[in-house]
């Protein structure tokens, strides 16, 4: 039995259904997402490999070879048609983009599927539903989530928002939410928690702050979800890893006192990665997530995540310090001189000639500052089981060294490009992090010095080869990217 056969069963069905890497009835056999190609606009229905089993990702990859792709759609695998379509504009933010469809690789069912990643300003939603809950109705909804991407910003969410995508007042939302963002102090720990966005507030508890000390956070890289709401009285809110064990009850109790939240006044709309008035600074993952008619018993929860641990999701996420194919990072300088600089593309340069270098980037550097510094892994052009950094501002362009001087610059499809844009990790050279040779040049690493990059040795002809502090010049730490 799958999650919706297993709500069915404890007589709170499913009502919306959303998944990219499996179905979530052991009957469905239809589409599970949709994607569109930027070559030519063209759109393909991404279904399952076999009835009730995981993506067939193979046909993602194929239809979307050589060009990229979004998620346009995320299909509601109930009768209910609830699909998610890429959010417009809102009360709080400009229209959304669709995520793209590759961001993020994993496993599940021992398959390759795809995960969805959400940068900033992603989202999706559904303002014409059938059957979702409204003006006080019990309902309940989980996903799956991942504790290695997140952030801050509001509001990552899934579940229940305003037709109107403006906030209409308290109690208008009844949505999953999964970040770092304290709405009510104290938070325990750092984060990120699960907490329910019942709309102008992210409660732990019905009182606002959590008053569960233990629950410090959820920094699993898969992470079970979970909200129910009887719509009148009380909520409860449940966590637990993905991969594996049961899970844990943050709170059970009152809804917020305050005014509007009891009874609540839910509108019906099914959010994605946004707030309910599309305020769309979060980050997030999302691999699937149901919602229900009526609040589910423990014992149907407890079923639908030992399903959940089944699925044994796995595999590459973005992950602080591994390299994951397609993660987005920051390189963070270890020499001590130099500690708060990051590899980032120098600003006034032109688009197609950006020389590389280090640049001091902190919490109040500017946006672009931020956006500079980051970077996306991808499969070295040259060798697959190397690197190769793109840029996250200039979709297309890599980091390459020429002249063993490093730019970033469009790959050019040549052998030549390839080559130069190929870099090999080892452990970082100074003990700290990881080092990064020229795949064409291996004796040439990626080194700082007076704070531009190059591929340099260990001593040699220029001035960048200098032995001074070269293990530790040639040494970085991959952090959590500055920029989503
Ligand atoms: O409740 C938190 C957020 O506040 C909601 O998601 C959004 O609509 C409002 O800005
Ligand atoms: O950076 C060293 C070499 O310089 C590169 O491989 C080549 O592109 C250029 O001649």
């Amino acid at each position: 039995l799958l999650p919706c056969d297993i709500y069915a069963n404890g007589g709170t069905a499913c009502v919306a259904a959303h998944s990219t890497t499996r179905a979530l009835f052991a009957n469905y056999n239809g589409a599970l997402y949709q994607v569109k190609r930027a070559s030519d606009s063209q759109t393909k229905d991404i279904g399952l490999q076999a009835k009730g089993g995981y993506a067939k990702a193979s046909d993602q990859d194929a239809f979307c070879a050589g060009t990229t792709c979004i998620i346009s759609v995320i299909y509601d695998q109930t009768s209910n048609h609830n699909d998610l379509t890429v959010e417009p504009k809102g009360g709080n933010g400009g229209a959304d983009s669709g995520v793209p469809a590759d961001a993020l690789p994993v496993t599940a069912g021992g398959v390759k599927v795809y995960g969805a990643s959400f940068s900033g300003v992603m989202g999706y939603r559904n303002v014409a539903t059938t059957g979702v809950a409204r003006n006080g109705s019990p309902e309940a909804m989980y996903m799956v989530t991942s504790g290695t991407h997140f952030n801050g910003s509001c509001c990552f969410d899934y579940g229940n928002a305003e037709t109107s995508i403006t906030d209409t007042g308290n109690g208008h939302m009844d949505a999953i939410n999964f970040g770092t963002e304290c709405w009510f102090s104290p938070c325990s720990g750092s984060g990120p928690w699960v907490q329910a966005d019942l709309e102008n507030g992210l409660f732990e508890s019905g009182a606002g702050p959590s008053q569960d000390s233990a629950n410090t956070g959820n920094t699993e890289p898969y992470v079970t979800a979970m909200l129910k709401n009887d719509g009148q009285k009380t909520f409860v809110l449940k966590y637990g890893n993905a991969q594996s064990g049961a899970l844990s009850t943050s709170y059970s109790g009152s809804l917020p006192t305050t005014t509007g939240y009891m009874p609540m006044h839910q509108e019906g709309s099914i959010v994605l990665g946004t707030g309910g008035d599309n305020s769309n600074g979060s980050i997030g993952s999302f691999f699937e997530g149901v919602m229900t008619a009526g609040v589910p018993s423990d014992t149907v929860d407890n079923a639908v995540q030992a399903n959940i641990v089944s699925v044994g999701y796995g595999g590459p996420t973005s992950v602080a310090g591994v390299l994951s194919q397609d993660s987005t990072i920051s390189l963070n300088a270890t020499t001590p001189c130099c500690t708060t600089r990051y590899i980032s593309q120098q600003s006034g340069s032109t688009a197609q000639s950006g020389t590389v270098v280090t640049a001091v980037i902190s919490s109040t550097s500017a946006a672009s500052a931020d956006q500079d510094s980051t970077w996306i892994v991808r499969a070295g052009l040259a060798d697959s089981t190397c690197y190769s950094f793109e840029s996250r501002d200039y979709p297309g362009e890599f980091m390459r060294h020429f002249n063993f001087h490093v730019y970033r610059q469009p790959m050019d499809g040549t052998q030549q490009f390839r080559q130069d844009a190929t870099f090999c990790a080892e452990t970082g050279k100074d003990g700290q992090g990881t080092s990064f040779h020229s795949y064409n040049y291996p004796t040439r690493y990626l080194r700082h010095y007076n704070n531009t990059l190059y591929v340099s040795s260990d001593g040699g002809p220029n001035d960048f080869d200098s032995a001074n502090l070269w293990t530790y010049d040639v040494s970085w730490l991959i952090t959590t990217p500055w920029a989503p």
